[in-house]
């Protein structure tokens, strides 16, 4: 049965739309230095459904703006080409990989919660260990589960025993995916991401989020900061992650590989940081809306 599965997964993810136009013209634009910013404002603005996302984006708390951003122009005129891009990346992926309304999908509200605070909770890290690049690990964080949407599109109906194995023996997803399935939504996450040849930060976190220590050196701090605002998230209990806590945030591959690069890991109070992602909540509500639809 597992061969089977494995043809129709792959099969599944080759015949996935490509990567939409504008992200693809946006990627290109992003490798050419004098890219001028009225250059991208036109690639956004041929595509309506990604003008309104990046509006919504930019007038959202995720920036704090003190005023409000009403056209493209503005948007990437205030946040830059690289946040821009990186916004459309997320539209881009969650747009195509929409599940249709007639499919009964996962708990998808669940998941949708737990990829945002997955996203936010990384990007709250970053803040607190100095790290730059943060819109490119909140979001490569919102993508990190995205095999399962894939896994649950293409082979629900085993899906579903999937997620209720990991709910009756109290084990991990990857574990009870690995058992049904053969692959889990780590790699097939990691497929999808390369297929689109998207950066390598996105595909790493994908890939790697459950196996940091495997990771490429180059993106083993995005990717374990990732894995760590994953485990956080499902320890705040922000949404369905489908898999069991029960971790211990200091025992984790990811926080003793930060605890090496980033020293002051080891002088942040765990406890205090979860509780004041209290403060959090509305920004991922918000994110949750505007990703979601
Ligand atoms: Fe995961
Ligand atoms: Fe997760």
């Amino acid at each position: 049965m597992i061969p089977d599965l494995m043809k129709r997964l792959e099969n599944a993810v080759n015949f996935l739309p490509p990567i939409p136009v504008v992200v693809l013209e946006l990627l290109q634009a992003l490798d050419n230095e004098n890219v001028e910013l009225n250059a991208l404002s036109r690639i956004i603005s041929k595509d309506p459904s990604m003008s309104v996302n990046v509006l919504k984006v930019a007038n959202s708390a995720f920036y704090r703006l003190p005023y409000n951003v009403s056209t493209v122009e503005h948007a990437v005129r205030i946040l830059g080409i690289k946040e821009i891009t990186m916004i459309c990346i997320a539209c881009g992926a969650y747009r195509v990989l929409k599940t249709p309304r007639n499919v009964q999908a996962f708990d998808s509200n669940e998941f949708w919660k737990h990829s945002v605070a997955t996203g936010v909770i990384a990007r709250r890290l970053c803040v607190a260990l100095e790290v730059r690049d943060q819109t490119v690990i909140y979001l490569s964080g919102l993508l990190h589960d995205i095999g399962k949407i894939i896994l649950d599109r293409f082979i629900h109906d085993i899906y579903k025993i999937v997620i209720q194995t990991t709910c009756d023996e109290c084990i991990s997803m990857i574990e009870a995916e690995k058992r049904y399935i053969g692959e889990s939504h780590d790699t097939v996450g990691g497929w999808f991401l390369e297929k689109w040849k998207l950066p390598a930060a996105f595909i790493d976190v994908a890939r790697y989020h459950h196996s940091v220590t495997e990771s490429p050196e180059d993106s083993k701090t995005f990717v374990a900061i990732s894995s760590l605002a994953d485990h956080l998230a499902r320890l705040r209990f922000y949404g369905f992650g489908g898999d069991m806590s029960g971790v211990v945030i200091g025992d984790t591959d990811a926080f003793k590989i930060l605890e090496k690069t980033h020293p002051a890991i080891a002088d942040m109070d765990v406890v205090k940081f979860i509780w004041d992602l209290e403060d959090a909540d509305d920004e991922i509500i918000e994110m949750e809306g505007i990703f979601k639809h």
